[in-house]
């Protein structure tokens, strides 16, 4: 399955908010037709009545991906509207944080071809990454297609088990707040030490987002990049000394926040 069976075969979206919009923006500029592109959502923005999709016009016959992007909540509502679509020739992706693989094998029909992936917000513009994992009705094709579907929000991991998805959500799903909050906690810090509020904001944000860009681009690690800035009896070190403290600095306690939210997933999905 490729590019061209959904652009011969068409593409569905059941919910198209804000994920579905990022996702569908990237697919749209890679050359995928809207006129295949088949759109479900009681509400569509005016973004997606504006892009020559089909919306809300019914399923077509023999579409080759159904994307599915509802909320957790809205699931029970509206995964049954893509029963037709069960058990062969469709591959359903779902962006769906929280529902199983099981349970659009439950829905749909046994033989499904499910993806599940777990993307999160920078996909918005397309700096996500998103782990993906198959069922066992999902071929390798099927995997690659989803792959290459996803890389439109950014980068992409396959997991080797879905267990994996509650740690991932801990990770790089709820990952995005922590940084935010890291930067409001830079922003106190810096007014503590007497800087302008606008300025402490200023400072912190364009730190933390020139770092995590450096950290991207260069070719050393993280902890080279650290040690690169960090001289001997230097102020950097004085400060990491108290972040790098073993029981109180951030490596506990980031250990502690991922193990929360790992710990959550796990709980949430019962
Ligand atoms: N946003 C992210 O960065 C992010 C990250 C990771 C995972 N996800 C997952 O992606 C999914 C979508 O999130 P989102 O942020 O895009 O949510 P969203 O903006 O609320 O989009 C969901 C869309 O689905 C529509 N919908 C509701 N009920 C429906 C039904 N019965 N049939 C068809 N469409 C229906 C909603 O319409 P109404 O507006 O009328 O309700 C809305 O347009 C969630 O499961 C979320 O966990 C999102």
């Amino acid at each position: 399955m490729s590019f061209d069976d959904i652009k011969a075969r068409g593409l569905v979206m059941l919910g198209c908010g804000k994920m579905g919009q990022a996702m569908l923006e990237g697919w749209l500029a890679r050359g995928i037709p809207p006129e295949s592109v088949t759109v479900i959502d009681p509400h569509p923005s005016d973004w997606v009545n504006s892009q020559g999709l089909r919306v809300n016009q019914g399923l077509p016959d023999d579409p080759a991906v159904a994307i599915v992007a509802v909320k957790p909540q809205f699931m029970d509502q509206a995964l049954p509207q893509l029963k037709p679509l069960g058990g062969g020739r469709c591959l359903i992706v779902s962006v769906a944080a929280g529902t199983p693989i099981a349970t659009f094998e439950a829905v749909l029909g046994a033989g499904t071809r499910v993806i599940r992936a777990m993307p999160n917000t920078p996909a918005a513009i397309g700096r996500g990454i998103t782990a993906i994992i198959g069922n066992d009705a999902a071929g390798s094709g099927d995997t690659d297609l989803a792959e290459a579907l996803l890389s439109a929000v950014g980068q992409v991991v396959r997991l080797q088990t879905e267990d994996q998805i509650d740690a991932v959500t801990g990770v790089s799903g709820s990952g995005p707040a922590y940084v935010f909050y890291m930067i409001d906690a830079l922003a106190a810090a810096a007014r503590a030490e007497g800087l302008p509020e606008e300025m402490a904001m200023q400072l912190a944000r364009a730190t933390v987002a020139g770092a995590g860009a450096l950290a991207k681009a260069a070719d050393d690690s993280p902890e080279q990049l650290r040690i690169n800035v960090t001289s001997p009896n230097g102020t950097t070190q004085a400060g990491l000394e108290v972040l790098m403290d073993d029981s109180t600095g951030l490596g506990p306690l980031m250990r502690a926040t991922v193990a929360a939210a790992t710990a959550r997933s796990r709980e949430l999905k019962g």
